[in-house]
């Protein structure tokens, strides 16, 4: 076991509360880095020498390359490279040029974004969408656009970081409920003042640290109960889950009950981008005052041009499903039979449970050296003692490819304890 992995505490490093200058937390985290030389700061952030297929070279710290089973994009359906979306987006570079060069209610927006935007609404058949340049600035943007001071805001403790940090932008007061505990969320919601109206309820369709989904059903029951509105980012449930791919409202049968239906075309659309589907009327007043939308320049159009190819191929390809939840099943069953104690999961994300954060940077360096790509999770993205290797899985790994990653698994989980 490697000794030399010290656990480095975030919150030794941020919180000054004005009593430095505020570059000495930049210098404390250098001293820190040279001195102990934390395992998985290595292993963050390591470049890629080719696109992110199931198998990929990669730059190690000290300039070696080798190729890796890619266990860590959220490329799920391999779509980055497929022929139809590359060749489109080729042609729109020399048709539009590689960047926009405005934001979208001046001169950014082309022909190309109408049609996208249009073709998410009809995807989630709503009546219209608008796009923000990524999934964290849509969530910022669409929850401070639409909350303020005296509202209240409602979420689940794993929703994803830019919600939350959208919720502290609007100045609403934030609740949070305990992950997925029903129970937890209506007594919240049973406490608020009969008077104070302005409620939404905030949840990720897949929790993209856990893989696991919310349960829809249940809270769009509440939010009715509660006069609460609701809104759903579904990051990594479009592509994924659903008898059409259409996410976790379309698992849990709630089509037509969820106000704001948010999310990202960076997981399996493989591009990216952030989404809100949702009446025209809400669309409209979004670009007006969604402050990262009316002021963050448009995504370019090679990019969009990609992405109409996608939706053309999320609408018709189910056989690219298909084969990822075979492939999902497939690495999950065999983890598991190795010993791994994986999240209860519900997508293509698959989260191997470590628990102990002196070994997880070893573990997953030991991997990715051994040519098995994952990436490491722990606070504050989750708590310490449920620290984890997030393995994502994508359609285009092969039967041999998965085999060999669960050789080295097993291997490497023998070696650190963690399976019998
Ligand atoms: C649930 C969820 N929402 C939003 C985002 C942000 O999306 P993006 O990476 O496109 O900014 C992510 C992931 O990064 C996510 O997992």
């Amino acid at each position: 076991m490697d000794t030399d992995q010290q656990e480095m505490r975030f919150e030794d490093f941020v919180p000054e509360q004005g009593r430095y200058d505020i570059f000495h937390k930049v210098e404390r985290l250098d001293a820190y880095i040279r001195k102990t030389n934390p395992g998985y700061i290595d292993g963050l952030g390591l470049p890629l020498t080719g696109a992110a297929n199931a198998e990929v070279g990669i730059r190690e710290k000290d300039g070696q390359e080798h190729d890796v089973i890619m266990l860590g994009s959220n490329s799920y359906l391999g779509i980055t490279t497929h022929p139809q979306v590359i060749a489109a987006s080729k042609k729109a570079t020399d048709e539009f040029g590689y960047g926009m060069g405005a934001v979208s209610l001046y001169a950014g927006t082309s022909v190309l974004h109408r049609e996208l935007e249009e073709r998410i609404a009809r995807f989630y058949k709503t009546e219209d969408a608008i796009m923000f340049p990524c999934g964290y600035s849509g969530n910022i943007g669409v929850i401070s656009a639409l909350c303020g001071p005296g509202d209240i805001v409602i979420n689940d403790s794993a929703n994803h970081a830019s919600i939350f940090d959208g919720c502290r932008l609007s100045g609403a007061t934030i609740k949070v409920y305990m992950h997925n505990n029903m129970k937890h969320l209506e007594k919240i919601l049973k406490a608020l003042p009969a008077e104070q109206q302005g409620r939404l309820i905030i949840t990720d369709g897949v929790f993209s640290m856990h893989g696991d989904l919310a349960p829809l059903d249940q809270i769009v029951a509440l939010a009715k109960a509660y006069n609460c509105r609701l809104m759903v980012d579904d990051a990594h449930g479009l592509g994924v889950v659903g008898a059409t791919g259409r996410g976790t409202i379309e698992h849990f049968h709630c089509e037509g009950n969820v106000d704001l239906t948010c999310g990202t075309l960076s997981k399996a659309p493989g591009a990216i981008g952030g989404y809100c589907a949702g009446s025209s009327a809400m669309v409209r007043y979004l670009r007006f005052f969604a402050r990262t939308y009316f002021f963050s320049t448009s995504i370019p159009a090679p990019t969009i041009a990609g992405l109409i190819e996608v939706f053309k191929l999320l609408e018709t390809d189910t056989a690219g499903r298909r084969q990822l939840w075979n492939n999902i099943n497939y690495m999950q069953q065999n983890l598991q039979i190795l010993g791994f104690k994986l999240g209860s999961t519900g997508s293509a994300i698959l989260p191997v449970v470590v628990g102990n954060e002196s070994i997880l940077g070893a573990l997953q360096r030991d991997l990715r050296h051994a040519g098995v790509f994952t990436n490491v999770v722990t606070y504050p993205a989750v708590r310490r003692k449920e620290c984890r290797l997030r393995v994502s899985i994508m359609n285009s790994l092969t039967r041999e490819q998965m085999d060999k990653a669960l050789n080295i698994f097993a291997e490497c989980g023998r070696k650190y304890g963690l399976i019998p």
